[in-house]
């Protein structure tokens, strides 16, 4: 069958807005920490969002076939895509954290932690989005020798 006429492309399609629109979140979210006072309200709102997002956006990822679709075609990615999911549990668990851990950002000094693990979660997030898209696009592009 010829990868041309399957609907995959939309699936992927689909997964990659997503993405873009975690990603304006994200930015959202450093344009507060960017900010010289503490926006504990703001980080709260935008973090809570960003956790609803997320949950729906790595369930589907789990359940779509999204990957799936990529180790079938280049079954040498089965390990890529299986450690890029793997890291959803870890990803949610370290923003419950983070959100958790606004109520005790009362201070200068507890802000400034609380500001820097929110960095280093967006961080985190971003690598996992970019490892994803790659696993997604190596999949398709060598199916479709647009590599
Ligand atoms: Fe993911
Ligand atoms: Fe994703």
């Amino acid at each position: 069958m010829s990868s041309i006429d399957r609907a995959d492309p939309v699936i992927m399609g689909h997964i990659l807005s997503q993405h873009r629109e975690l990603h304006a979140q994200l930015v959202a979210v450093r344009a507060c920490l960017a900010g010289s006072g503490r926006c504990v309200a703001e980080l709260r709102a935008a973090l809570e969002s960003l956790r609803d997002h997320l949950r729906s956006h790595f369930r589907q990822e789990e359940m779509g076939g999204f990957l799936e679709e990529s180790i079938a075609r280049m079954p040498r990615l089965s390990a890529a895509a299986r450690t890029v999911m793997g890291e959803h549990p870890a990803l949610l668990a370290e923003l419950d954290a983070l959100i958790g851990s606004l109520e005790k950002a009362d201070s200068a000094a507890a802000w400034d932690q609380t500001a820097a693990a929110a960095e280093r979660f967006a961080q985190h997030l971003l690598d996992h989005e970019r490892n994803e898209n790659a696993v997604v696009q190596e999949g398709y592009n060598e199916d479709l020798g647009l590599d």
